[in-house]
């Protein structure tokens, strides 16, 4: 029997598997300028699952997660009628999520950075004067915002996730993301490798606070090489730098649709997802499934 495709994001595909799980199958998509891009971007998929079941375990101890298998022998029948699910799938367990996403930054980018620039504050925090773009922060911060259905997704204070979640809820979101980012950020700098942020998807399994979705991966936070980290400036970003850098270089009005990459970008893209995924988690993508 097939399984039921119930949610299409622009990166993940989801599929009902019963009452308490599901399989997200990641794909090879790309966005960059907030448009979907027409070429896939080939191994994207399978590193975005590798490193997600990387950091998953490597914080275990801190809080459960949604993760069963991405064995794909343990995957319900069905599944291999999916494309490419062998090293893209997760078999999940089904969550109550929390309506805000857990952010935390712990340099000054982003809209961190425009909120600063603005006002000396960042989430309504005020931060020592005389900051730069990129800068590290004193300690890192969790910045929560709401999860927009369209548009951009709308910072909050911690006050605000207080009355959306709960006063436990919010203040056990926010020990577990600093906690969790902190690790990220020493694992991967100690790798050459800096995150500036990132952003957690909790939510409730059997009344526990779990770590869902995607974890530490290129699409959930801001990666940039530490020799181009360059305070006063916006550091490149590890894996869509090419892309980036390629789109900018055209004379595309960055509105859909977006002009087709040619294969050298596409090649070059692909091979810094495969080493920010080496270099992170030190592990090799050809011992991955699929
Ligand atoms: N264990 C889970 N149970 C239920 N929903 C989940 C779970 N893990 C992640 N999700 C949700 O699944 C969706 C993931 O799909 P994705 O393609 O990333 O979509 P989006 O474009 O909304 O980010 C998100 O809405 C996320 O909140
Ligand atoms: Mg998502």
């Amino acid at each position: 029997m097939s399984l039921s495709r119930i949610y299409s994001g622009k990166v993940r595909e989801i599929y009902a598997v019963d009452d308490d799980r599901l399989l997200m199958v990641t794909t090879d998509r790309i966005s960059a300028f907030d448009v979907i891009l027409a070429e896939p971007i080939p191994h994207k998929g399978r590193v975005l699952t590798a490193m997600t079941v990387h950091w998953l375990d490597a914080l275990s101890d801190l809080a459960p997660s949604h993760l069963v298998s991405a064995d794909p022998s343990q995957f319900p029948e069905g599944a291999d009628e999916i494309e490419g699910v062998a090293g893209r799938g997760m078999l999940v367990r089904r969550a109550q999520m929390l309506p805000i996403e857990c952010i935390v930054r712990g340099y000054l980018a982003g809209s961190g950075w425009k909120e600063y620039r603005s006002s000396g504050t960042l989430h309504g925090t005020a931060l020592p004067a005389g900051m730069r773009q990129a800068d590290r922060l004193p300690e890192a911060v969790f910045t929560p915002s709401t999860k927009a259905t369209e548009g951009h997704d709308l910072n909050i204070s911690f006050d605000d996730a207080v009355e959306m979640v709960g006063k436990e809820t919010a203040f056990a979101a926010r020990d577990l993301c600093v906690e969790a980012y902190r690790r990220a950020h020493d694992a991967a700098e100690a790798q050459g490798i800096i995150v500036a942020d990132t952003k957690f998807e909790l939510g409730f399994i059997d009344g526990r606070l779990s770590i869902c979705d995607e974890v530490l991966t290129p699409d959930s936070s801001r990666f940039w090489p530490s020799d181009e980290w360059e305070p006063g400036t916006n550091p490149p970003s590890y894996d869509k730098q090419p892309v980036r850098d390629w789109l900018e270089s055209s004379s595309w009005d960055k509105t859909p649709p977006p002009p087709r990459l040619p294969a050298e970008v596409v090649q070059a893209t692909s091979e810094r997802y495969v080493t920010a995924y080496e270099r992170i988690c030190g592990r090799r993508l050809s011992d991955w499934y699929g």
